[in-house]
């Protein structure tokens, strides 16, 4: 029996031609990982986090996830890689950051498939932060504020844009305004009503639904008081590190998780304030367990809902296991070779 390995190496053109881009396709796969996580079909391992300025929650970092699904759909490993530098954009014209993923077969663990995993993270960010808008947002809402323009908030924009229906007006605040007009021509084809507006306060505080999508925030850094937070709102944190942690205390009065283990995730608010004794776990809602109608996120159209996303390597594994094998029906990709003959030392 031949013992030679290949790797179908898939750049962010091939992802892209299989669908990686296809905000249907990852809703699809997240809402299902959401439910294996509290299902115990699959094994995500805490995320690692290496920065530069050695510090937790620094903003220039390396995020490095893992896990196995062992779900009777698929069964598949993976590892991604996610390097970022907030002065990218600006410095180099670059993304603030890039992702790879391997993919890993599920009996032997030798590696299928390196793949670029960018778009499929950004996605994937946006869907998760959208489900929470989904479970955790008064249907109604009509007015979205919006801070921070970049590559994630159009993906929560496009994610939003399938699960809420009643949105008229969006205030949009960028500190490069520029970013902001882009972000506004780039959606109204929504017709919503879009404004460009000076700061924070502006975009969010007469908001239904917060996204707050901001770079280069990290531990320490938290602005958002409890003035800016209306009453009955939703607020999706995916930057997570923008609000105070006594508005994240006082100004909700409901709090959700895209998954209960990254609770005590090291660095993270909800950890951190857990840690000071101000805030209790058995308050946060799982997603998983709201959309199986074990939980809820929203119980009144009074209700505050604080929602974090701390990203779940498998909603990418399960969304680039379909784009692999779309790319292998399609012939996309370069083989290369790991070994002809397994070498032994
Ligand atoms: N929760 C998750 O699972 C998850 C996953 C991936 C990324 N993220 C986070 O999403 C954030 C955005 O990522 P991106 O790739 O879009 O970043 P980006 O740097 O490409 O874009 C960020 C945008 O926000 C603007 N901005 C920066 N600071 C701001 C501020 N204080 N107020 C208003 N606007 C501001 C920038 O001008 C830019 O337009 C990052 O903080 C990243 O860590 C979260």
């Amino acid at each position: 029996m031949s013992k030679e390995v290949k790797v179908l190496w898939l750049s962010q053109e091939d992802v892209i031609q299989a669908g990686a881009s296809d905000v249907n396709l990852v809703m699809n796969q997240v809402t299902k990982v959401d439910r294996w996580l509290v299902e115990g079909k699959i094994n995500e391992a805490p995320l690692l986090r290496v920065t530069w300025d050695h510090k937790y929650g620094g903003a220039r970092k390396i995020g490095i996830h893992g896990c196995i699904i062992d779900s009777e759909e698929m069964q598949i490993a993976g590892v991604k890689s996610i390097p970022a530098n907030p002065a990218n954009p600006k410095k180099y014209g670059m993304p603030r950051s890039n992702g790879l993923v391997i993919l890993y077969d599920f009996d032997t663990g030798l590696p299928v498939c390196v793949m670029d995993d960018k778009i499929v993270s950004d996605l994937r960010t946006g869907v998760g932060s959208a489900l929470g808008a989904k479970y955790g947002a008064n249907p109604n809402s009509e007015i979205m504020g919006i801070v921070g323009t970049g590559p994630i908030m159009n993906a929560c924009m496009s994610a939003n844009s399938l699960v809420m229906n009643n949105i008229k007006t969006c205030r949009v605040y960028d500190i490069v305004p520029e970013n902001a007009e882009r972000f506004c021509r780039r959606w109204e084809s929504l017709g919503y009503k879009f404004e460009v507006v000076n700061s924070c306060a502006e975009a969010i505080a007469d908001a239904d639904i917060a996204y707050v999508v901001t770079s280069g925030v990290g531990v320490g850094d938290e602005y958002i008081p409890s003035e800016w937070v209306k009453k009955g709102s939703f607020h999706a944190a995916t930057s997570i590190w923008d609000y105070k942690h006594e508005t994240i205390v006082k100004a909700f009065n409901r709090w959700g998780i895209d998954y209960e283990d990254r609770i005590h995730d090291v660095g993270f608010p909800y950890h951190d304030m857990i840690e000071k004794g101000i805030f209790s776990e058995d308050q946060i809602s799982c997603i998983g367990r709201v959309m199986k109608g074990e939980d809820k996120l929203r119980t009144s159209p009074d209700d505050t809902v604080y929602y974090a996303t701390i990203g779940i390597c498998a909603t990418d594994i399960a969304t680039d296991y379909m784009i692999y094998h779309r790319a292998k029906e399609m012939g996309l990709g370069q083989e290369v070779y790991l070994w002809h003959e397994p070498a032994y030392f």
